[in-house]
């Protein structure tokens, strides 16, 4: 099964270029979804407004190799290792799902585009990475909607409660569920399953791509350009026009030792 590129095998079915159609149609959902999304919340208009205001508190002028050298350090040491989540399971699980769909996404990309047909004999490589890119998205996901979550680990709601925040998360283990199920009965020749998790991993990406608007896609490029920009000003030392720490011993009383801080 991991050596099986489940699109080319789909392509005696429904001919490459329809696949090829419905993944740019997915991607230009991103684009049109994330730039809806960045009128309603008018977040880039009061983010350039806020990076401008910032400019004007500056304590110094950052020159060109120096901006460079904080945004590739945040690159490095923050977004890649999504180092806000601190050093626990959260973190954990959150990369395992960051990188798992990085995998998946790049290697269908590859597959769907350049290794469209059965004749084309896709490298294993690609094939592994695609399973173990949706494994690792399960993972990370499942472990995160069944245990993380701050409404099931801090409010003690059930973890079958859905609100619409869950939309992404949810489509996201979905997509990646269905691919893995319908590759696994593609492989095993059991047709009408196949079909049908053919059909279910069609619409998961539906939702998931086509509720960019509605869901908490967009954060995998706001966090980044967020965390840029408040390094940026730690550096020229606007600081967000906020004030600088206080140079004090940490005073918080007894109480804060009593329970894990877990109440979001
Ligand atoms: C392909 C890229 C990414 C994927 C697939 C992804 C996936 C996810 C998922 C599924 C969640 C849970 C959403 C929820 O609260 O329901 C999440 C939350 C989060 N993500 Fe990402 N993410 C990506 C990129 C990033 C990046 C680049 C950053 C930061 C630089 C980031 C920071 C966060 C943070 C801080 C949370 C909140 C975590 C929590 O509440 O425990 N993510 N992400």
């Amino acid at each position: 099964m991991f050596s099986n590129n489940p699109f080319a095998e789909l392509s005696l079915l429904i001919p490459s270029i329809y696949q090829q159609v419905f993944t740019i149609l997915m991607i230009l959902l991103v684009i049109i979804g994330t730039s809806l999304d960045i009128i309603h919340k008018k977040n880039v208009k009061y983010f350039f407004a806020n990076a401008k205001k910032a400019k004007q508190q500056a304590k110094k002028t950052l020159n060109q190799s120096q901006k460079t050298k904080v945004i590739l350090k945040t690159v490095t040491n923050e977004i890649l290792t999504t180092s806000e989540l601190g050093l626990g399971k959260r973190r954990i699980a959150h990369l395992l799902g960051m990188y798992g769909t990085i995998l998946f996404w790049i290697t269908s990309i590859i597959m769907i585009f350049l290794y469209p047909l059965p004749t084309y004999n896709t490298p294993i490589l690609y094939t592994f990475l695609w399973h173990i890119g949706a494994l690792m998205t399960c993972l990370g996901g499942y472990w995160f909607w069944f245990f993380l979550r701050v409404d099931v680990a801090a409010e003690a709601n059930p973890w079958y409660r859905l609100v619409q925040a869950d939309l992404f998360v949810l489509a996201l283990v979905l997509t990646a569920s269905f691919a893995l199920a319908w590759s696994f009965f593609q492989f095993l020749n059991f047709n009408t399953l196949e079909l049908i998790f053919l059909l279910l991993f069609l619409i998961s990406n539906i939702f998931l791509f086509g509720g960019v608007y509605w869901s908490k896609f967009a954060h995998m490029f706001y966090k980044p350009g967020a965390a840029i920009q408040r390094n940026l000003a730690e550096a020229d030392g606007s600081r967000d026009n906020l004030p600088e720490p206080a140079d004090k011993p940490k005073q918080f009383g007894l109480g804060i030792k009593r329970e894990a801080p877990k109440h979001y």
